[in-house]
């Protein structure tokens, strides 16, 4: 059973999907087993909470010093023997001794088709204004590794979708999450869970 923690820093509707797609068993062989965020209001946590995952919250605030705070981050998500981390709308630099740690073992959502639309300063609905002002056709979502850059790791899945006339960001990315990010984020899991599995399906094209 693969042990995924799942970092949020918002409304956690893809931490929903993952939750949802475990309970119907189209995600199998894993389990959340712990929700995290640096955010206290993060209506993500009451989501985790109402699932009986534990939600815990590492606020930068709270400590002295950026380094406490990613010494202590660390130790939450060490103190869970995670296999995966899942970042879902978490909007924190993940800190080098994390990711040399956990290399491979980290992947992120990111509503656009990277590379565009991506990197410092493209996050949440920033992404689609961008998207919009560039008056792109297509945009997506981007599922990836996570590495010291900034959404720069492995591309591991991508999704096209649609912009359509009169788009506003607020639509545009309530579609690139119905059409994209509640999908990818967990067939990611799936496949990362399930890799005999997801090799099957990218040799013959369906599960067997
Ligand atoms: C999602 O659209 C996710 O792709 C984005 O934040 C939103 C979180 O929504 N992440 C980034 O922009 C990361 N660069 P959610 O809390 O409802 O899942």
């Amino acid at each position: 059973m693969l042990r995924v923690g799942v970092l949020v820093s918002g409304g956690g509707t893809n931490l929903q999907a993952v939750l949802d797609a475990i309970d119907a068993g189209t995600v199998e062989n894993a389990r959340v087993e712990v929700v995290i965020s640096n955010n206290a209001k993060a209506y993500a946590l009451e989501r985790a909470r109402k699932h009986g995952v534990a939600a815990e919250c590492v606020c930068p605030k709270d400590f002295e010093n950026r380094a406490q705070f990613e010494k202590e981050l660390l130790r939450r998500v060490d103190a869970y023997g995670l296999d995966l981390i899942v970042l879902a709308g978490f909007l924190v630099k993940i800190p080098a001794a994390m990711i040399e740690k956990y290399r491979n073992r980290i992947i992120n959502i990111h509503p656009s088709l990277i590379p565009s639309f991506c990197g410092v300063g493209y996050y949440g609905l920033k992404v689609h204004e961008a998207a919009l002002a560039r008056g792109v056709k297509i945009t997506g979502a981007t599922v990836h590794f996570v590495d010291e850059g900034m959404d720069s790791g492995p591309i591991l899945l991508q999704k096209a979708v649609e912009v359509k006339a009169g788009d506003t960001p607020e639509i545009l990315q309530r579609r690139v999450m119905e059409e994209a990010e509640w999908k990818l984020l967990p067939q990611a899991i799936h496949m990362i869970a399930n890799p005999q599995r997801a090799a099957c399906v990218q040799a013959f094209g369906a599960e067997r």
